[in-house]
Parts: structure tokens; C-alpha cells; sequence
């Protein structure tokens, strides 16, 4: 059994696509600030993260949980426009700056590290800290930066990821930042696969009934005077990415709304947003948000149920299905819509990592 570090555990993604990938791992320990975030994952998987700061971390604190195996996914604002750019002056960066520092301090380095992160950090001094510390230290590195939709799931979230394993005799070759490869298809290699993609009505949860607390306030939308935003239906087969400001007044860039009514209705006249009031547009409920990220869910009534072949040891890659491994995601009776919508847009897509942990990572 591989044993893991989760830092920046946030709701649990990395340690969510261990299961959903059916690897033989544990996680010792998790590391996470966020008191809210903590408190889901503690109601999902039975046992708190740390909350000391990951840039306050010793050698001894880590040295203790014997880990094989560091999954990763740092802050992003150092590294998106929102966030300024400021790469490793941002004191964002730190912790992740601090955990490169601390890896050579350790007396057995773990076989696996996963790290993921946004677009642009592909880019940034972080990566550049990284790569360099763990090809000096005998990492095999794959890099890539794939989004959900080429997996066969309706929502766009283009991520960077990295996946690293250590050799087990020391290559000759070195300076592998000058011949890196920044894959951007799946699988990376070989033949491409066509991935079937279930429509966005496989993903919905609600009774038409239920729909009313999840209805974008006629405020924001009449507001929105020429700015566009996503609209999807139920028969549409992509979504935009959802952020942690999904739910809010921020309708502009944070995720796709879903059109409920009048659906024959596909040219929108964004200069008279008050038109745009009689189409039923909702927020996706963070059931929804969830679904699309493949966290491992109860099975809901209209998902898709086209069963393929288990492929426990196989590595080659695998068509969508809705994961059901337990533990489910699931969320404490007193946090919010709001904080749940956070939460997700801070978090991964399970079935994209679990992929990757599959193919790429614990193979051998
Ligand atoms: C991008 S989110 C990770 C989300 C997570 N992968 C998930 O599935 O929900 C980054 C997380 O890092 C945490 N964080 C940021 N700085 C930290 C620090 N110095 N120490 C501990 N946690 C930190 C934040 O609270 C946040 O939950």
C-alpha cells in the first residue's frame, strides 16, 4: 500500500482520484489552512487535516508519516492575471517554494509527487524551482496541460499537472527544463482515443420545483448590460470552468448558468439583458458542480450508464463513467451554497487525476 501526503488538501480532490483510480493508497496526513475546507473533509473521510502552515513545516513533521508518495495543489493566485502575477514574490507561492527547499533535508525522499496547478504555471519561476530541484534529486518528470473535456466530460477546467516518480538508478543525462515537453493531448502518445461525452442533462440533479433557490437574481442579470456570459441547456455538451466565485454576483466569467425555459431559444441579445429573463437561467447546484468534477457521488437517476470493462491493472486509458467508489463528497448540514461553490472552484476533477495517477503515475 503507497502511502501519501496530501497538501493543499482543500475538499479532498487528489485524495478523491486515489479511490476513484482504485489505487492501493492511503493518505496519512493532510495539510490544509482553510477551517471550512477542513471541516468537509474531515465529514467525508473521518479524519482532520493539519492546519499548521504548510511554510512552517519541518523535517520532522513530515519525516513522521513515512510517505511514498506528495500530492499537491498549491495556490493558483500567484499565477493568474487576477492574482497579479507575481509568481514566487507572491507570499502565496511559499509554502510550495518552502516544500521544494525541504524535500533534499529529507532521509527518504518519496517514489511519487503530484502536483497540480492553473494554466501559466507551465511558465512561472515556481515551476522552474521544481522541475530543476526534482531533476537533481532523480525524478522521472511528465508535464502536461489537459482539460476534462478531452476525457469525455462536458466541462472545460484546462489544468497543468505534473507528475513525477524517482528513479531507482540515477540517469546521466541532465538539464531536463531545456527538453521538457508540455504535453497538451490524451493519452500523450499513441493513437487518439474518441471519447464519447454524455450530454449536461447525465449531470442535473433537481425537480423543476427545487429550481426556484438556485435562479440567478434578476439583479445580476439585468445588470450584465453587454457583458456576455455562458449559457448552456440540458442538451448542450460543454460547460465553462467553474471558479471560486461561482454563485456570487459574478456571472460574467465564473461558470456556466443553465437554461431552464423557452429552450428553442439560442441567440441571446446581450444588450437588453432583461430579455434574457424569461429563460429560466439557474446556477448549477454544487450537486451539479460535483458531478461535473467527478468526485465519487451517490448514482443519481439520469447519469449515464454505459458500463465498460473494469480495468483495475490496465493502463490504458478509460472512458468516463461516473465514479460511485465511497467515500462519497459530502458536505456538512451548515455550510453554505455559497461556501460549497468555493470550495468546488478551488478544487480538481477527480476522474482527470485519477487518470493520470493510473496511466502515468503509479505504474509500476
Ligand atoms: C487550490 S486549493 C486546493 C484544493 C484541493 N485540491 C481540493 O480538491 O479541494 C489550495 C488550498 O491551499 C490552502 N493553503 C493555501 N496556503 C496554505 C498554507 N500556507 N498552508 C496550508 N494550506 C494552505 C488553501 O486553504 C486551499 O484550500
Amino acid at each position: 500500500m503507497i502511502t501519501c501526503l496530501e497538501f493543499f488538501s482543500g475538499i479532498g480532490g487528489l485524495h478523491h482520484a486515489l479511490n476513484v483510480a482504485g489505487i492501493d493508497a492511503s493518505v496519512a496526513k493532510a495539510f490544509d489552512m482553510n477551517e471550512v475546507a477542513n471541516k468537509v473533509y474531515q465529514h467525508t473521510f473521518g479524519s482532520a487535516p493539519s492546519n499548521k502552515a504548510i511554510d512552517r513545516l519541518t523535517v520532522k513533521d513530515i519525516e513522521r508519516y513515512n510517505a511514498d508518495c506528495w500530492l499537491l495543489s498549491p495556490p493558483c493566485q500567484p499565477y493568474t492575471r487576477g492574482g497579479k502575477l507575481q509568481d514566487s514574490e507572491d507570499q502565496r507561492a511559499k509554502p510550495l517554494l518552502h516544500l521544494i527547499t525541504l524535500l533534499p533535508k529529507l532521509s527518504i525522499l518519496p517514489r511519487y509527487i503530484f502536483l497540480e496547478n492553473v494554466k501559466n504555471f507551465e511558465c512561472s519561476q515556481s515551476r522552474e524551482a521544481l522541475v530543476n530541484q526534482l531533476d537533481s534529486l532523480d525524478y522521472y518528470i511528465q508535464e502536461c496541460l489537459l482539460s476534462p473535456t478531452q476525457f469525455g466530460i462536458p466541462n472545460h477546467r484546462l489544468r497543468y499537472y505534473l507528475i513525477a516518480r524517482r528513479r531507482d538508478t540515477p540517469s546521466d543525462s541532465e538539464g531536463y527544463i531545456e527538453r521538457a515537453i508540455i504535453h497538451e493531448c490524451w493519452p500523450f502518445d499513441g493513437e487518439r482515443i474518441e471519447f464519447k461525452t454524455p450530454s449536461i442533462s447525465a449531470f442535473l440533479d433537481l425537480e423543476e420545483t427545487d429550481a426556484e433557490q438556485h435562479l440567478v437574481p434578476e439583479k445580476y442579470l439585468t445588470k450584465s448590460n453587454n457583458f456576455r456570459f455562458d449559457i448552456t441547456k440540458p442538451s448542450g455538451h460543454q460547460t465553462s470552468c467553474f471558479t471560486k466565485a461561482y454563485g456570487s454576483h459574478h456571472i460574467q466569467t465564473s461558470g456556466s448558468m443553465l437554461q431552464t425555459k423557452n429552450l428553442e431559444v439560442s441567440s441571446y441579445d446581450w444588450a437588453h439583458p432583461e430579455s434574457l429573463l424569461s429563460l429560466g437561467l439557474r446556477y448549477f447546484t454544487p450537486t451539479e458542480v460535483a458531478r461535473l468534477h467527478a468526485f465519487p457521488m451517490p448514482p443519481w437517476k439520469n447519469e449515464t450508464t454505459d458500463t465498460q470493462e473494469p480495468s483495475v491493472n490496465s493502463i490504458t486509458p478509460r472512458q468516463y463513467e461516473a465514479p460511485h467508489c465511497t467515500p462519497h463528497l459530502k458536505f456538512p448540514d451548515d455550510i453554505k451554497i455559497i461556501q460549497k461553490h468555493r470550495l468546488l472552484g478551488n478544487s480538481l476533477n477527480c476522474w482527470v487525476v485519477a487518470e493520470l495517477y493510473r496511466c502515468l503515475m503509479f505504474i509500476d
